[in-house]
């Protein structure tokens, strides 16, 4: 194994939509489609289908989603002797797409609540062997922490994408990160910056990377990516697709990046194949059904 994936798995009850219901109002939308998700679990499952060996640790519940969601990971040769059964509910979330491709997610998290760092301890000597650890928020803080420890602790980098945006991530606690990804809103709540424009962004992934960590890689939708290393800004161009559903389109951009960076050590290569590879997974509806065998060239061509 080369990848271990701590965070977590969902259930996507993804409906489409024409609009929004209004309060008390009923209205018949044209299109659904249940499907594997979570951040964590479509990370793993996008660097898994590109050829990593992944491990994932995460914890699915009791219910009538529990094994189909382990016999997904299954389907792609993700390593599940870390996926742990909790009684209650697995987590789902309910994700309304419309006709624009705009998505709004809620999470429950249901099992994923769960994820504790005893879990991390219980899986330490499967986790050790990982070159590379990918972090997600949709688990406790406190685990995240842990597992950020535990990397510290066997000299494993730590990729940390603070996904959903979560306004008490602790600065220090970043700063031990190889790789801090946030999107725009995330680096945002997280430097108490604006960040409307290119300047903006650069300014507040500036004051993250005086915490100490590593790189900073923010991800910008359709206007590409910035990385901070050293100092140094690079970006890496938005690229012109036909958007269809963009949900999951980060967590796609994380687990090409990990493959990528893990593969050959490359990481501005790795963020130009990320780049890519959510781009193109935003041209087919879904997830992780929207996620390619292979790095395409040309995306949506
Ligand atoms: O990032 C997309 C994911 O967010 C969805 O798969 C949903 O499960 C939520 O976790
Ligand atoms: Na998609």
């Amino acid at each position: 194994m080369t990848i271990a994936v701590i965070g977590s798995n969902m259930v996507d009850l993804i409906t489409y939509i024409d609009r929004m219901p209004a309060d008390g109002e009923t209205v018949e939308a044209p299109d659904f489609e249940m499907g594997c998700g979570g951040k964590g679990a479509n990370q793993a499952v996008a660097a898994a289908k590109l050829g990593s060996e992944v491990l994932m640790l995460t914890r699915v519940g009791d219910d009538i989603f529990a094994d189909n969601t382990v016999a997904n990971f299954e389907r792609f040769g993700i390593d599940t002797r870390c996926v742990l059964r909790t009684e209650g509910p697995s987590g789902v979330a309910p994700i309304f797409v419309d006709k624009d491709s705009h998505n709004r997610i809620l999470i429950i998290k249901g099992a994923n609540a769960k994820l504790s760092p005893a879990d991390i301890d219980a899986a330490a000597e499967d986790l050790k062997r990982a070159k590379l650890i990918v972090l997600q928020l949709e688990v406790p803080l406190e685990t995240v922490y842990a597992a950020i420890d535990f990397g510290g602790r066997h000299d494993i980098p730590v990729l940390l994408n603070p996904a959903p945006a979560c306004a008490d991530l602790a600065f220090d606690q970043v700063a031990r990160c190889t790789y801090f990804m946030p999107n725009e809103p995330e680096l945002a709540l997280l430097a108490g910056m604006p960040v409307d424009t290119l300047e903006q962004v650069e300014a507040a992934a500036r004051k993250v990377a005086a915490s100490g960590v590593a790189n900073v890689i923010v991800t910008l939708g359709r206007r590409g990516v910035m990385w901070l290393a050293d100092g140094q800004v690079q970006t890496v161009g938005g690229l012109e697709v036909q958007a269809v559903d963009t949900t999951g389109a980060g967590d796609a951009f994380i687990g090409c990046f990990s493959h990528s960076v893990v593969s050959h050590g490359d990481v501005a290569k790795a963020l130009a194949e990320a780049n890519r590879y959510a781009a193109d997974s935003v041209t087919r509806r879904g997830t992780q059904t929207s996620y390619a065998d292979e790095v395409v060239a040309h995306p949506g061509a």
